[in-house]
């Protein structure tokens, strides 16, 4: 069993026309490829809901601000459509660079607000990159549901703004993040740990979750927040790009835990970055 690889907009716009006429329903789940067990999840998340399913495979370069980073991004195209086979994924889109930017292309889509702060400060562009490929990816497939992981908890609000703003009729679907046993949170980027650093990795999400805790038990957010950035340092993360509460629904910054909120990070492990985010429950009264 293989799943079928298509390379342009013309083949794909073909199959999902044909899949249309059968009364199909159309979902994607877009990826960068070096695919793991989180994006795997939502692979079948999105088999549970629709007929057909197409995962997309582009590494896209406008969202890279660092040209190392895009260099030294995995490129497992063989092994990824592998690992979809057997899930009966009905097609694998890995579109040559043309149909995604054709010479001369000079859109961008910017989604203010949610992009800002928290990733958006300290990756300059990055989301302008996502959310241009993620609504040529809509525009292109036209698939009636996306399938996105919390892990990228920014990049969810992003998309969904984005997809709401424009009128793109397709239902964004969130999925939880996925955690090894130890609760690191699963990233292309894990790879990319020294053993020692895969031993410390683990400590971002089990403070990330012993800090929500206490947050919910009513201590106070900024002395409770300073005291979980010197525990990620004390781990052995070498930065701290961000620690903050932001609220689940729209990612406002939060005086108090008024409503459910999230707690998100992003650390520096040697050379690789880290993120992730825990959901944070109001006190009960
Ligand atoms: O989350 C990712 O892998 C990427 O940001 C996405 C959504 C596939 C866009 O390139």
């Amino acid at each position: 069993m293989s799943v079928p690889i298509v390379r342009t907009v013309r083949e794909l716009r073909a199959a999902v026309a044909e899949w249309r006429r059968e009364g199909s329903r159309v979902a994607v789940v877009p990826t960068m490829g070096a695919l793991h067990e989180g994006h795997l999840s939502l692979v079948r998340a999105a088999l549970g809901r629709t007929e057909r399913v197409i995962v997309t495979l582009f590494v896209n370069p406008k969202q890279f601000n660092n040209a190392a980073d895009l260099a030294a991004y995995p490129r497992t195209e063989h092994e990824d459509a592998a690992k979809l086979a057997p899930l009966g994924v009905q097609m694998l889109y890995a579109p040559d660079a043309s149909e995604i930017y054709p010479e001369g292309f000079s859109t961008t889509v910017s989604v203010s607000g949610v992009s800002e702060g928290l990733c958006g400060a300290f990756r300059p562009g990055h989301f302008d990159g996502v959310a241009t490929v993620v609504t040529k990816l809509f525009l292109q497939t036209g698939a009636d549901f996306a399938f996105f992981g919390e892990k990228d908890f920014q990049q969810l609000h992003v998309v969904r703004r984005l997809a709401r703003d424009l009128d793109i009729p397709i239902v964004i679907v969130a999925c939880p993040t996925v955690r090894e046993e130890d609760g690191l949170a699963l990233s292309s980027r894990n790879v990319r740990l020294s053993p020692e650093e895969r031993r410390a990795a683990p400590e971002l999400a089990r403070i990330l979750f012993a800090t929500a805790g206490r947050l919910t038990g009513g201590t106070p957010i900024g002395e409770t927040l300073a005291q979980a950035r010197r525990a990620i340092l004390a781990a052995g993360f070498t930065e701290v790009e961000y620690l903050e509460l932001r609220a689940e629904k729209d990612l406002a910054s939060m005086e108090a835990l008024d409503r459910p909120a999230r707690l998100l990070a992003a650390a520096w492990l040697g050379a690789t970055r880290l993120i992730d985010n825990v959901a944070v429950a109001p006190p009960r009264d």
